[in-house]
């Protein structure tokens, strides 16, 4: 019989459950949104996203498993994945405390995930053939992060950003031009629309020998761009050719910082393979980029998940904690499930800190 894996994802502003079959086959994949309820703030509310988790957990939880055809889920799940750090602690409670009931009234076991490892295990999901070594490109609303896996469970993080991540960036300068939340998508489809040499941007931390982001300098040059234009105050809209040359020329040098330090961290590390995830690995300008430079021109292997598993879902935390378990049973000889673990909103996935 195979192997049923209930995956929970709570730790920003999206509920998602997820039943995964055996190590990659997605049976079923849900998501309650809380987009809407952030947008009116440009960004996520931590209080309303604790309050939205709990609402919404138990019918996905119902809905999932009518899906996933799971009548007898005391019979049928095998284990739990929850994610357990980083994020908000009050988002990370709602599932970890869900996991836990549930793992109680079923007597399954339940694995604590970390959030950044389900980004890794992502591309796993789509891509069988990724294997050790190579490096991950994190990149979403909360984390700009090179992980070189040097094995499945032994991750060194090689560099990170100084200040923004890089979806947050996006999420600003759209704020700015009063585009809505979250602002990735948005910029990415106007871009296309512009001209990407109308302005010319600096490339964050261009040329440096480290392998490091930073994306606040870019947002301070975008914003006196609009001053320049005079564009600041002023109502703009989808339909403005400056606001897709604006979008198209920022959206430019995000991606070309991104690929600058990935190849840079390829040279060093000798890896020969990289993989996307995070919400802004969904970007079409990043992806477009990289397959270029890294695939086409190094040789390199350029893997990046479809745009439903770059952003946060629960499919991807079950991968990680099924893998994760069958890890502990062959260095162990078993696993034994705690129930007494407690959400980190720090959570460090790297070896080496
Ligand atoms: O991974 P994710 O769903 O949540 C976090 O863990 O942060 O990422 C959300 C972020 C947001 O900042 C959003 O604007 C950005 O990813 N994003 C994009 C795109 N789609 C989502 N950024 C650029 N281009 C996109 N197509
Ligand atoms: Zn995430």
């Amino acid at each position: 019989m195979s192997f049923l894996t209930l995956g929970i994802e709570t730790s920003c502003d999206d509920t998602a459950i997820a039943v995964l079959e055996g190590s990659r086959d997605v049976r079923v994949s849900l998501l309650a949104s809380q987009t809407a309820d952030h947008a009116p703030y440009g960004g996520v509310v931590p209080e309303i996203a604790s309050r939205k988790h709990q609402e919404a957990i138990l019918p996905l939880l119902r809905q999932v498993l009518k899906q996933a055809s799971v009548v007898d889920p005391a019979g049928q799940i095998g284990l739990i994945a929850v994610t357990a750090g980083p994020g908000l602690m009050g988002s990370l409670l709602v599932g970890a405390m869900t996991a836990k009931g549930l793992a109680q009234a079923w007597d399954v076991p339940v694995m604590p995930v970390n959030h950044l490892e389900g980004h890794l295990y992502a591309n796993v999901l789509i891509h069988p053939e990724l294997a050790p070594p190579f490096v991950c490109a994190i990149v979403s609303g909360g984390h700009t992060e090179l992980v070189l896996v040097r094995e499945w469970g032994d991750y060194r993080l090689l560099g990170a950003t100084r200040d923004d991540a890089a979806g947050e960036a996006y999420d600003k300068v759209a704020k700015l031009m009063g585009l809505g939340y979250p602002g990735g998508p948005i910029v990415d489809r106007l871009a296309v629309r512009g001209d990407a040499l109308a302005v010319d941007f600096p490339i964050p931390l261009k040329g440096t020998r480290d392998v490091e982001f930073s994306f606040s300098g870019l947002k301070t040059a975008f914003l006196n761009e609009l001053r320049a234009r005079g564009m600041v105050g002023e109502t703009l809209g989808e339909e403005d050719r400056r606001v897709w040359d604006l979008c198209a020329a920022f959206q430019r040098a995000v991606a070309e910082s991104i690929v600058d330090k990935i190849e840079l961290a390829l040279k060093q590390t000798r890896v020969r393979a990289v993989a996307l995830s995070g919400g802004v690995a969904a970007n079409s300008a990043l992806r477009a980029r990289l397959t270029d430079r890294i695939q086409k021109r190094l040789g390199a292997g350029v893997f990046f998940p479809p745009p439903a598993l770059c952003t946060d879902n629960a499919a991807m935390i079950a991968a990680a904690g099924y893998a994760s378990m069958c890890r502990a049973r062959e260095r162990e000889k078993t696993f034994v499930s705690d129930l007494c673990f407690a959400p980190d909103p720090s959570w460090s996935l790297w070896n080496d800190e």
